[in-house]
């Protein structure tokens, strides 16, 4: 099937994040959330993201359907670390399995080096076997595992962090990047 990465258009695909979002809240460990996101909170979000100059890239079937997205942001909210972002990604459920992950998380890292950032992390509930061999095909690097720093589905959950390194940018400064 025929793909297409484009940003997302707020208020387009704000129930479709909603609802891949919620699958993923309700049935996984990839989020470490209770309760299901409103719509009205995945509107906010997507328009924080523009607001900021964050990308958030969707993934589109030839249908014009969204297929899953991807985004970043601020790691900690502290200026030197101004050029890390934190990242995720998710894909419908239907989507998943088919290797649609790879060009979607390729297509943000471009995004982040366009916009000068220095490092990409990723934290990844430590049983998402997936996410972590997603992460490791693109070259990041599991840096660490925090244990049993959450509780979900009546037990604890390991955390991972997976981080990428990037060329950008060629001269920091205290300014930051480039958004
Ligand atoms: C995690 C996610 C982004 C991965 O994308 P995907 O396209 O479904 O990934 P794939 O199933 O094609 O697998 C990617 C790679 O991991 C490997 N893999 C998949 N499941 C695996 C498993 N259980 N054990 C080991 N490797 C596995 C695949 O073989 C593939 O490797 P390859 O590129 O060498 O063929 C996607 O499944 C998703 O959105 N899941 C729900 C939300 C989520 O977990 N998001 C991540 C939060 S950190």
């Amino acid at each position: 099937m025929p793909m297409q990465i484009q940003p997302c258009d707020a208020e387009r695909d704000a129930p479709r994040i909603q609802a891949i979002f919620n699958h993923a809240i309700e049935q996984t460990t990839a989020l470490y959330e209770y309760q299901p996101r409103s719509l009205e909170q995945v509107q906010t979000w997507l328009l924080q993201k523009k607001a900021d100059r964050l990308p958030v890239l969707g993934l589109y079937s030839a249908a014009d359907t969204l297929q899953g997205f991807a985004s970043y942001g601020p790691f900690r909210p502290w200026p030197a670390f101004q050029y890390t972002v934190e990242h995720s990604i998710y894909l419908h459920p239907q989507a998943q399995g088919k290797g649609l992950g790879r060009p979607l998380l390729s297509a943000l890292i471009q995004a982040a080096e366009a916009q000068q950032y220095h490092v990409m992390m990723a934290a990844i509930d430590a049983s998402n076997q997936a996410s972590c061999a997603l992460h490791q095909r693109l070259g990041f690097q599991c840096v660490g595992r925090l244990k049993q720093v959450g509780y979900k589905f009546g037990r604890w959950l390991d955390l991972d962090f997976y981080q990428l390194q990037l060329m950008t940018p060629i001269e920091p400064t205290e300014a930051g990047p480039v958004r």
